[in-house]
C-alpha cells in the first residue's frame, strides 16, 4: 500500500512539476519575447484540468505519506518531533501555492484573456503578461521546493 501511494505521488509530481517546468522555460520566454500571451493562455487552458487532478492527487497521496510516517496528526505540529520540519514544510508550501494559483486563475488569466481578445492597447496587455509571469515563476519555484523539501525525506537535508 505504501508502495502504490509513494508512486501516486511521484506520477503527481511529474505532472505538476514537470508541467510548470515546460510553461516556464518554453512557452513563457516566447510569449514575454513576442508580446503574445495567446500561447500562454493556450497552455494554460489544456493544462488546467491535468494540473488541478495532480494537485489533487499531490494533497491526497502527501497526507497518506505524512500519516504513514507520523500516524497522529496533532504530531505533525510537535517540536520534538524532528520529521515534523518536513510535514509544515509541505503544509506551508501548498499554502504559498494555492493562495498564488486563485489569484492567478481569478485574477490575473480572466483580465489578461480579456485584454486579449479585445485587443487592448499593449501597455495593459504587457502589464498583465508580465503579472501573469510573476505568478507563473512563483508557482514553478514552490513546485520545485516541493520535490526538494520531499527529496530531504530520505536524505536526510532537512532534519
Ligand atoms: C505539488 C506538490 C508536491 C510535490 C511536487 C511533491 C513531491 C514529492 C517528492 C518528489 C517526494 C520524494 C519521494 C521519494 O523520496 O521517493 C515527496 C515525498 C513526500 N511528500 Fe510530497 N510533494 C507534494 C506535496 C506534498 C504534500 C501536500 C504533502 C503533505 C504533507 C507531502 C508529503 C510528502 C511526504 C510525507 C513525503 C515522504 C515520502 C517518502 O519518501 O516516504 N507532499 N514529495
Amino acid at each position: 500500500m505504501y508502495a502504490t501511494i509513494l508512486l501516486l505521488h511521484l506520477l503527481g509530481a511529474i505532472l505538476w512539476t514537470g508541467g510548470h517546468l515546460v510553461l516556464t522555460l518554453s512557452i513563457l520566454p516566447a510569449a514575454l519575447k513576442h508580446k503574445d500571451p495567446r500561447p500562454l493562455l493556450d497552455f494554460e487552458s489544456r493544462f488546467e484540468k491535468l494540473a488541478m487532478t495532480a494537485l489533487a492527487v499531490q494533497v491526497t497521496t502527501g497526507m497518506m505519506l505524512a500519516r504513514h510516517y507520523l500516524p497522529n496528526p496533532a504530531l505533525w505540529f510537535a517540536e520534538a518531533q524532528p520529521f515534523s520540519v518536513i510535514i509544515k514544510a509541505k503544509l506551508m508550501l501548498l499554502l504559498l501555492t494555492l493562495l498564488t494559483a486563485l489569484s492567478a486563475r481569478f485574477r490575473v488569466l480572466p483580465q489578461l484573456g480579456a485584454a486579449t481578445s479585445s485587443n487592448a492597447g499593449s501597455p495593459v496587455k504587457t502589464r498583465l503578461l508580465y503579472t501573469m509571469a510573476a505568478h507563473i515563476l512563483l508557482v514553478t519555484l514552490l513546485s520545485v521546493a516541493f520535490v526538494i523539501v520531499g527529496v530531504g525525506v530520505r536524505t536526510g537535508w532537512f532534519y
